[in-house]
């Protein structure tokens, strides 16, 4: 079973007595999750993002990522895909393939013969997502590519693609495909491993295998990335583009600056150090905090906090623990002062539930207050 699930969190107001009316309280809709389901084996739900089009606020949609599925791109095997899920959903498989790329691996000549310019079979395309109001983008971190080198090599540089007006503009963008190839360069950078955009929606990509596997984070503009786009244009360098460099004797402040620029992730540290751990004794070997999400779930003005452990093992039956995965809903009480974790438990073995979240922001939908979170396993 490969799938994700939005749990709806309702805030209703109940009655305790006929004089204590107005008291809020706090429900999760555990009955009728949407359950969004994709190809066997494609591993549907890697990757997962909420998506507002920017010419329709209101309206909401899920994009999932499934890195090993087969696309309509010829000759590529198991190239990876993102889907558009409608919400609410119709029917569990009401999913579709987002275009990003329909092409073929780009060919160059090299000493008058045609080779193979890259390599797009297992590139792991939606391995991540991510959106910022209508602007998403999604990555290729296994994607290959044959170097400047005059003897075809295979170096992991990875590739993302942007898209906007609701996937009608599409641009991609390899910023580790460079003149710079091998280990000590950026030959192994898997540009796309991670994947965000800062408040302001400047794109930021995590290229962990740069210089050594030292890693670097590189920032562009979604519009400079867009502007002047080409197919051709291989080795591009994208105007206002940032790129930590590897560490050396100089002190590189640019590494800070690109760091301070990333909220979510700072803030997610934050938080989930301030989580009562000690109620925990159940996660160990979970992988807890594989996955977090902060929003303000209840709407009370403070963000909670939902970690994922996709590892989790169910031992209500001590004989027989079963590896079913676990979210954790930590909501904020006062300022930084977190209440004991609501959880959800995954009902599918080795399902590995909780291996994505993304918290849904504000959104009025069915005539229910609330706000909600897509989980996902498989
Ligand atoms: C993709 O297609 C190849 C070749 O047709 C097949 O062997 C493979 O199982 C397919 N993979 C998935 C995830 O559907
Ligand atoms: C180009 O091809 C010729 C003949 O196949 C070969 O002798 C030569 O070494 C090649 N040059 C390069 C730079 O690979
Ligand atoms: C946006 O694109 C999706 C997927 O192609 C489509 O189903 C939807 O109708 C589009 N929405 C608008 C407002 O054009």
């Amino acid at each position: 079973m490969l799938a994700c699930e939005i749990r709806a969190f309702v805030r209703e107001l109940s009655c305790i007595f006929s004089i204590l009316c107005g008291v809020a309280a706090f429900n999760l809709d555990l009955e009728k999750p949407a359950v969004y389901t994709g190809p066997v084996g494609s591993y549907f739900g890697y990757s997962v993002d909420f998506y507002h089009p920017s010419q329709d606020r209101n309206a909401v949609s899920v994009l999932v990522g499934a890195p090993r599925a087969n696309t309509s791109q010829p000759g590529i095997v198991e190239g990876g895909a993102v889907y558009y899920c409608p919400w609410p959903a119709s029917e569990p498989d009401s999913c579709r393939q987002i275009p990003f790329d329909k092409a073929n691996n780009r060919m160059i000549k090299v000493n008058r013969t045609r080779e193979p310019l890259e390599f797009k079979s297992h590139q792991w395309f939606g391995a991540t997502v991510r959106t910022h109001r209508g602007k998403v983008v999604a990555c290729a971190p296994l994607y290959h590519w044959r170097t400047v080198k005059v003897d075809s090599e295979m170096d992991p540089v990875g590739t993302c693609y942007v898209a906007v007006q609701n996937f009608s503009a599409y641009a991609e963008y390899s910023p580790c495909r460079t003149n710079n190839p091998d280990p000590e360069g950026q030959g192994f950078c898997q540009a796309g491993f991670s994947v965000d955009f800062t408040k302001e929606g400047t794109l930021v990509v995590g290229g962990p295998g740069s210089f050594y596997w030292q890693g670097q984070v590189i920032t562009a503009g979604v519009a400079e990335i867009l502007n002047g786009y080409s197919l051709k244009a291989i080795l591009r360098k994208v105007q206002g583009e940032k790129q930590t460099s590897a560490v050396s004797d100089t002190y590189d402040d640019s590494y800070l600056e690109l760091v301070a620029g990333v909220p979510r992730g700072a803030q997610n540290f934050g938080y989930v150090s301030t989580l009562p751990f000690n109620t925990l004794h159940h996660s160990m070997a979970s992988y807890f905090g594989y996955t977090v999400a902060v929003t303000d779930l209840n709407g009370d003005g403070l963000d909670d906090v939902l970690v994922g452990a996709p590892l989790y093992m169910d031992r209500e039956l001590e004989s027989m623990p079963r590896e079913v995965g676990r979210v954790y809903l930590y909501l904020q009480g006062g300022v930084r002062l977190f209440n004991s974790p609501i959880s959800l438990t995954g009902t599918h073995l080795f399902g590995r539930y909780g291996s994505a979240i993304a918290p849904l922001g504000d959104i009025n939908q069915d005539g229910y207050l609330g706000k909600s979170a897509v989980i996902c396993y498989g």
